[in-house]
């Protein structure tokens, strides 16, 4: 599928620019909106260890200062032999402007290890529905 490897592709791309000098675990984020754009983002860790930024938060932040506010797609990528699925803060912060249905893509350099929807990887989740049911 030829958007799913433009995702990828940019997911790639964006890792390798992270700067994880204490983790030394580089991840790359990349979004698809439903307009077709696709905006990345890396990790950037801090000597403040608690002030690093996910990967996530970074292709959320290029989004939202793009003027988009959809989530169509998102591959995350990380080093290792593991699975390198959202942390639980960033399923939180992709769930802000996702469905229930919308693919996360795992991907290792090799391609995608596995595809779960959000609601799979958050379920009976929190967001903006909740604050405009009052
Ligand atoms: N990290 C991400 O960027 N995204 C995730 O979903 C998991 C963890 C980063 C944070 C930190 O810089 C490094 O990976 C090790 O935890």
């Amino acid at each position: 599928m030829a958007k799913l490897d433009a995702l990828f592709s940019a997911a790639k791309a964006i890792q390798e620019k992270a700067y994880a000098p204490y983790s030394r675990f580089k991840v790359g984020a990349a979004i698809a909106t439903p307009s077709g754009q696709i905006f990345s983002g890396c990790n950037v860790e801090n000597a403040a260890y608690p002030v690093g930024t996910c990967a996530e938060a970074g292709a959320i932040a290029a989004m939202v200062a793009a003027g988009e506010n959809r989530i169509a797609a998102i591959v995350v990528m990380g080093e290792g032999e593991h699975l390198v699925t959202p942390c639980g803060g960033c399923r939180q912060r992709i769930r802000e402007f996702a469905q229930p249905q919308t693919p996360i893509h795992v991907a290792g350099p090799e391609g995608i290890r596995k595809s779960f929807t959000l609601d799979e990887l958050l379920p009976f989740s929190f967001g903006p529905d909740n604050l405009a049911d009052r």
